[in-house]
């Protein structure tokens, strides 16, 4: 059996609007009801559950009614950072399971709406081989570490090699067992701190190999006020052509600023 979970606990601070910006409307529809719409049409998803930032889980529950999700099993209230929240599904996917029994959970970002049937399909045929499975794609940018000196500012320590650099992305997939007992060995460190779920496998379960499946550039996190606008233009573009056929140039030209922006909802 394959959950999807929802991660909708935040209530997107660095968007700045009054309400969380998963329930912000982009092309007509909330932020958050493309991602549902992505896996509600995934033959490869059973089952999904949403996790809501508290005060918003009837916002949810009226979305779900109304669009006549039949995949959304159970909508329930996040915890106060992304890793308790991700503490709460496991804990609610727990419930469900006999003796023995594992599953398969892909956790995704509530506010990457323009996610692919294709990446949710890759993530899925790898958990057939892999306990835990990553998205990325590779950074354009050159990444530096920085250290801070006090009053003096921010100093480059390094320069990783860009070629090996990628940037994460969601889902992040696991086997169920796996991203308990990740979280349970993390619970005994006073120091845990994570902003994903990979890096709780990745530091508490360090003999298990976690496999990176090819992202997209589409597949972006609405993190800025920015962030609206070019997510309004993709669904755009993505409504006249499966993402994979858009041109680089009209997107290129998206980037560029050269096409106007214009909202639908
Ligand atoms: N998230 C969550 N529970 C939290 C915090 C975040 O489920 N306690 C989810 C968000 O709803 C979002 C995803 O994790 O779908 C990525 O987090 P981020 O972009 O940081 O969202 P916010 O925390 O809402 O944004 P901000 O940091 O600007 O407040």
């Amino acid at each position: 059996r394959t959950t999807a979970v929802i991660l909708a606990g935040g209530t997107g601070q660095r968007v700045g609007l009054s309400i969380p910006k998963q329930l912000l409307k982009i092309a007509g529809k909330a932020v958050i009801e493309h991602t549902l719409t992505t896996f509600e049409n995934a033959d490869s998803i059973d089952d999904i559950i949403v996790l809501m930032a508290p005060g918003y889980v009837p916002d949810i529950e009226k979305i779900v009614a109304k669009a006549g999700f039949k995949k959304v099993s159970k909508v329930i209230e996040g915890g106060s950072t992304r890793n308790e929240t991700t503490e709460r599904a496991i804990a609610a996917l727990g419930e469900g399971l006999a003796e023995g029994e594992d599953a398969n959970v892909l956790f995704h970002d509530a506010v990457r709406p323009l996610l692919s049937q294709r990446v949710i399909d890759d993530c899925v045929v790898a958990l057939e081989r892999y306990q835990a499975v990553d998205v990325a794609i590779p950074s354009a940018d050159t990444i530096i570490v920085t250290r801070t000196h006090g009053e003096d500012g921010e100093f480059i320590t390094e320069i990783p090699d860009r070629s090996r650099l990628r940037r994460g992305q969601t889902p992040q997939a696991f086997k169920l067992s796996t991203i308990k007992r990740a979280y349970e060995v993390a619970a005994g460190d006073p120091n845990f701190q994570a902003t994903d779920d990979c890096s709780v496998v990745l530091k508490y379960l360090p003999d298990v190999p976690i496999h990176v499946v090819a992202g997209d550039e589409y597949n972006m996190k609405v993190t800025q006020p920015v962030d609206v606008f070019i997510a309004d233009k993709l669904f755009q573009l993505a409504s006249t052509a499966a993402p994979e056929q858009v041109s680089e140039e009209a997107y290129r030209e998206l980037l560029t600023g050269k096409t106007m922006v214009v909202f639908g909802g």
